[in-house]
């Protein structure tokens, strides 16, 4: 991975014109943040060395570096998923590789259903903490000191600094948000009503199939992390119907605005 690694950043560093402060990671349907990014420079994950090519609809497939806000950033317009057939050391490159171009922190954003009862779909989550469902970490294997430590502290994987800055933000400009522990599960399929009432009873508030390997390598290098999800949907036997897909795009196709609204002010803030 080191080789992929090193290939990928001198490949992107050719491309941009300075180095960014802050990652972006956009969740399904919330690509459209990185169309707000001025002087852009985007780069298909196609012709990025090491990287593979997203697949899923709502995910774009791109980086896109420029400014925001007045800040330098890299955002990927889609991410890859654990599901899609990638190791977690290829799902969580991106994030290595924002870290050696300079990223010192990280917004991380997806779509979730939510388990919390008093969640709508359409609200907006201030994670708060994460339960690892997926079964296994990026981290597994060798590790380099260089990357980062053996065993890294996870006791405050979101910063809270991050989550106080966000809610006061979303505060100012009228945006409600929740807060709450995502739980991150593989995929593909969604949850049976059985694993959403036992994810209830674990602690979690809201589930879905990304974040977690992204964060832990995150905290791992040592970014700063804020991450935000797009309530799509109840999760499963929450309500008395089936979950589709076309439903996670439709709701936060329904929430764009706001969430633009609120990670364009709180990178303002940074
Ligand atoms: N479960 C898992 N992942 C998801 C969901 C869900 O209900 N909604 C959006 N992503």
């Amino acid at each position: 991975m080191k080789t992929e690694m090193n290939e990928a950043v001198k490949f992107i560093e050719g491309k941009l014109n300075s180095n960014p402060q802050t990652g972006l990671i956009l969740g399904s349907g919330l690509g459209v943040l990185a169309e707000e990014i001025e002087d852009a420079v985007i780069i298909p994950y196609t012709e990025i060395p090491g990287f593979p090519s997203s697949t899923v609809a709502g995910h774009k497939g791109q980086l896109v570096a420029g400014t925001l806000e007045g800040r330098a950033v890299i955002a990927m317009q889609g991410r890859f998923h654990f599901y899609e057939g990638y190791d977690l050391k290829l799902v969580t490159l991106p994030v290595r590789v924002m870290k050696a171009l300079g990223v010192e922190d990280l917004i991380v954003t997806n779509a979730a259903g939510g388990i919390n009862e008093s969640f709508e779909p359409g609200n907006l989550m201030l994670i708060e903490d994460h339960i690892n469902n997926f079964g296994t970490s990026p981290l597994i294997g060798p590790n380099s000191e260089e990357d980062g430590p053996r065993f890294p502290d996870m006791s405050e994987a979101y910063c809270r600094e991050r989550i106080a800055l966000a809610e006061e933000t979303a505060k100012e400009a009228g945006i409600s948000v929740r807060k709450g522990v995502y739980v991150g599960n593989t995929g593909p399929a969604y949850e049976t009503p059985a694993e959403v009432k036992m994810l209830r009873t674990l602690g979690g508030d809201a589930v879905g199939m990304s974040t977690v390997p992204e964060v832990i390598v995150a905290r791992h290098c040592g970014l700063k992390v804020l991450g935000i999800s797009c309530i799509s949907n109840m999760a499963a036997g929450i309500l008395d119907q089936p979950l589709h897909h076309e439903e996670v795009i439709e709701t936060t196709e329904k929430v764009k605005a706001d969430f633009l609204s609120l990670v364009k002010k709180i990178v303002a803030r940074l």
